[in-house]
């Protein structure tokens, strides 16, 4: 293990280089949400049971003495597929050779806030660790982004990486999802896991649209199971307002359901969806008449390791003015980081 914390990096042993270990890495590891993250990535529930890892860890300099415990308590947990851990407060150590990022660490909000306004603070971020991606990754990396607003920091960073692929960097809705899910088990009382086809159109924002159209409950149409007025008001309400809720309730944002959710989305990518409905936010190819490039929440599958948005669904008159409404939000967004892209 790689446990000295020096000012900037520390290396790896050579115990690493066994065929086939990945390296993951994971920006803000001392954070919440890392605390959550790293370990089920440890213990095999993101990229299989079999597959060992090399995690690299990122954070800033004032959070290196919390990240060594962390690491302390990995190695403590003795996980057979962990095979190194590099602890760096330098993203051209963390991103070295990275098979998946998961671009974590930034500031949450606080409850007087909308997420859009961490973008002055959070921005910034996504450019340095942008460029870091460009010069050390593996080209077929993937990213998923977490930090807020993830979809305009995922934005940030693809234009800040030229030399990899825009469809390598993705941005985090499968929170909201869940989060749709759990609203229909509840009101249904039917168990989640019977439940599949919902999905996110557009900015994980108050914006985003949890599309219940082709969801199914236990075999039947959500849109027989529950009526229109709970969909389109309350349903949709409370899942795009949840994240607020939760930091009232808890006085911290979600952590442990949006680690689950980043295991959700990169497991997936991984080892593919099995034919289900994904929602992951991806640099818009013109799919659904979004703009080019905008990151927005799309329906995808996902196969040998690739997304692929659902295309030709019918969208109805209240789908479209949903979609509209994150398509100008996205807009504003991508404008007032405008400096921000390379
Ligand atoms: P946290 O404050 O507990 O942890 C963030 C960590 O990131 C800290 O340890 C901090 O030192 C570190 N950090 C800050 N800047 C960094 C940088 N430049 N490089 C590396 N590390 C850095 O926060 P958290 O609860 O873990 O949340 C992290 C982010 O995830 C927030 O922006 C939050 O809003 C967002 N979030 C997104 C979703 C989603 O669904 N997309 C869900 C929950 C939280
Ligand atoms: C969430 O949805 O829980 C996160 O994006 C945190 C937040 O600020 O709402």
């Amino acid at each position: 293990m790689s446990g000295d914390l020096g000012e900037n990096d520390i290396g790896h042993t050579s115990e690493s280089e066994g065929i086939g270990v990945i390296r993951v890495a994971v920006t803000g590891a001392a954070g919440n949400i890392g605390y959550a993250l790293l370990w089920r990535i440890a213990s095999g529930d993101c990229f299989g049971k079999e597959q060992p890892v090399i995690l690299q860890l990122l954070e800033i300099p004032q959070g290196m003495q919390r990240l060594q415990g962390v690491m302390m308590e990995l190695m403590d947990s003795a996980f057979p597929l962990v095979h190194d851990i590099v602890c760096t407060d330098d993203a051209n150590v963390a991103f070295k050779d990275a098979d998946a990022i998961f671009l974590v660490g930034s500031r949450p909000r606080s409850k007087d806030m909308d997420r859009s306004d961490l973008v002055v603070a959070n921005g910034p971020i996504f450019v340095g660790q942008g460029k870091a991606i460009d010069a050390v990754a593996s080209e077929d990396v993937k990213v998923i982004t977490v930090g807020n607003p993830c979809n305009t920091n995922a934005l940030i960073a693809n234009a800040n990486s030229p030399r990899i692929p825009s469809r390598q960097f993705t941005a985090m809705t499968r929170l909201d999802q869940n989060r749709a899910i759990g609203q229909m088990a509840e009101r249904s009382g039917v168990s989640a896991s019977k439940i599949h086809d919902v999905f996110i159109w557009g900015n994980h924002a108050n914006t985003m649209y949890p599309d219940p159209r082709f969801a199914t409950v236990d075999g039947r149409k959500a849109t027989d199971v529950f009526d229109l007025d709970w969909l389109e008001g309350e349903f949709l309400d409370t899942v795009a307002k949840r994240g607020k809720s939760i930091i009232i309730a808890r006085g911290a944002s979600s952590a442990a359901s949006a680690a689950s959710a980043a295991i959700d989305h990169m497991r997936d990518w991984w080892q593919g969806s099995d034919g289900r409905i994904v929602s992951m936010a991806l640099p818009s190819e013109g799919w659904y008449g979004v703009p080019e490039g905008l990151v927005f929440s799309f329906p995808c599958r996902c196969e040998n390791g690739e997304i692929k948005v659902v295309e030709g669904l019918p969208i109805d008159s209240f789908a479209q003015s949903k979609i509209d409404e994150n398509i100008a939000e996205l807009m504003e967004e991508r404008e007032a980081v405008a400096g921000l892209l390379y």
